[in-house]
């Protein structure tokens, strides 16, 4: 184990776009989308998240599910995309989206390691046990944190305490991974190591000091661990 992490117990991981690939729900259905299937994905992806925070500084919580919904519908629309059948098979396969390739390989090098798993999500409960289950990672998580019971959305540094009161640890026993830079910031902000998992080559946000690890895809942690 590297020193700056001698202290790790548990690695948590961000759902959707770390372990999750949240594009390929349009992908199962890009031949009814045409050629603005990406367009749509990346629009329905920007206002999920723009939902979550605005929800959040508002006031006005609802469910990701709920979110992830009013998300899709207005990336449809802005598409002038009216098909309700359509719509209803892209929220299915929302929940059963791809894990990335690397996932399930690391989970089990972690956890053979003795490091407990979990993830730490903006995702509603049943949202995210049928994406674990679909992408048969039941057996490899810990646990599922949903921000549902609190009612707010990341990076509120409350999602992240409840990391700690979970699992009766401190921050310094904590290796939080995420791909969303703005989450990374939340995390690194809270006071865990981090390890921003910058798939897309994307630049850091000016919202925190840096993370601990920036990494390609979650199997170079392994590595960084020293494991
Ligand atoms: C999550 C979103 C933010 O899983 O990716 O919390």
């Amino acid at each position: 184990m590297k020193s700056e992490f001698k202290e790790v117990t548990l690695c948590v991981f961000d759902a959707y776009g770390t372990l999750f690939d949240v594009h390929s729900a349009v992908e199962q259905h890009a031949h009814s989308l045409g050629s603005q299937a990406q367009s749509i994905s990346m629009l329905w992806r920007q206002k999920q998240l723009e939902y979550t925070w605005l929800r959040s500084l508002m006031g006005r919580y609802v469910d990701f599910a709920q979110v992830t919904a009013e998300a899709l519908h207005y990336a449809l629309q802005a598409h002038s995309m009216t098909d309700a059948t359509l719509e209803q098979r892209l929220l299915l396969a929302y929940n059963q989206l791809s894990s990335y390739a690397e996932v399930i390989a690391t989970l089990k090098q972690l956890r053979g390691a003795g490091i407990a798993t979990a993830i730490l999500s903006n995702g509603s409960p049943d949202m995210l046990w049928g994406a674990v289950e679909h992408a048969g990672l039941t057996d490899l998580i810990d646990q599922v944190i949903s921000v549902d019971d609190l009612a707010i959305y990341k990076p509120d540094p409350r999602v992240y305490q409840l990391v700690l009161d979970g699992f009766g640890v401190t921050k310094d026993q904590v290796l939080f991974h995420s791909s969303n830079a703005w989450d990374v910031a939340g995390a690194v902000n809270f006071g865990f190591h981090v390890a921003w998992i910058n798939r897309f080559s994307q630049p850091p946000e000016p919202l925190s000091k840096s993370p601990s690890l920036e990494l390609k895809n979650l199997q170079q942690v392994i590595a960084a661990l020293g494991i």
